[in-house]
């Protein structure tokens, strides 16, 4: 296990991930009815990104850094996002960056419930302490997908779960089927939103196949490329898959999509992707 987020925290993939988890925490905020939310691969929670592992890589500046100061109209669940992470930092700069639990925590109402895993130690340890004595958050060091079979269905039962793993082991998009298909024959009502990285294309075809024979929920696929994808080596964009997506979601992510393409890859080497299974 030698993944470690901070090195990656704000990088246009980590952007297009939270604002599509804002588009989707929002959908629920309809009702006043109580959500759980779960992230089985929780990162730190928050970032500090004058830190050396931030600074090493300055991944951000592919990312947060180019809209941070955006003034131009955007579609609402980027506007909240931005909101949330300006309200981290001083105008004109970006030091703190949230990750997924810090993204939703700025969401969530008192009404509402966060179960966070997270296995290395070093960052459960900081996750942990990152949200120290908030009883509205329950915290685990616990592989992802076991803390999944230990917390679905959760209480309340409504609500999501982001699965958003290192990828570091090649078995990784085996593990997701297998562990969604059992959670959702325990909570079959769960939203669940499932990050991947583009650099493989024919492995990702075949595991959107096998999702597609095994699934049978409705969900969604969405993409966001800055770059080809027959670059070599790279990180050329990454997906999010959304089983029993919220009311309209698929209505409201061409703008997101538009937007985020126009700002961030601005020469317009990449594409996007929605497709909508029913
Ligand atoms: C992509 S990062 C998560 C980023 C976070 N969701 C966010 O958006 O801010 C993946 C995280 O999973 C952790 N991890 C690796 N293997 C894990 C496992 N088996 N179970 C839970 N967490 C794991 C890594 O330490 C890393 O912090």
């Amino acid at each position: 296990m030698n993944y470690r987020h901070a090195y990656h925290a704000g990088h246009f993939a980590d952007v297009f991930k939270h604002i599509i988890l804002v588009a989707v925490l929002e959908s629920l905020f309809n009702k006043d009815k109580p959500l759980c939310y779960i992230d089985t691969h929780a990162g730190l929670g928050f970032y500090d990104l004058s830190k050396r592992e931030s600074k090493k890589t300055k991944e951000y500046e592919t990312g947060i850094s180019k809209i941070i100061d955006n003034q131009t109209k955007k579609p609402a669940a980027i506007e909240q996002y931005l909101k949330i992470v300006r309200s981290m930092n001083q105008p004109q700069e970006i030091i703190q960056y949230p990750g997924s639990p810090g993204v939703a925590r700025a969401l969530l109402r008192p009404q509402d419930k966060m179960i966070l895993t997270e296995l290395q130690p070093n960052d459960y340890q900081t996750l942990k302490h990152n949200f120290e004595g908030d009883k509205q958050v329950a915290v685990h060091h616990l592989d992802g997908y076991q803390g999944l079979k230990a917390f679905v269905p959760p209480m309340p039962r409504r609500g999501l779960v982001l699965i958003d793993p290192p990828f570091e082991q090649t078995s990784e998009f085996e593990m997701i089927l297998k562990n969604v298909t059992m959670a959702l024959s325990r909570w079959a009502q769960g939203i669940y939103l499932i990050w991947y990285p583009v650099k493989n294309r024919p492995q990702i075809n075949y595991f959107q196949h096998q999702f597609e024979r095994k699934i049978k929920f409705p969900y969604l696929i969405t993409e966001l490329n800055l770059y080809p994808d027959d670059s070599p080596n790279q990180l050329n964009g990454s997906g999010m898959m959304i089983i029993n997506p919220p009311w309209q979601l698929d209505k409201k992510i061409p703008a997101i999509l538009k937007w985020l393409s126009q700002e961030l890859d601005q020469e317009q080497r990449g594409n996007t992707k929605l497709i909508i299974k029913k």
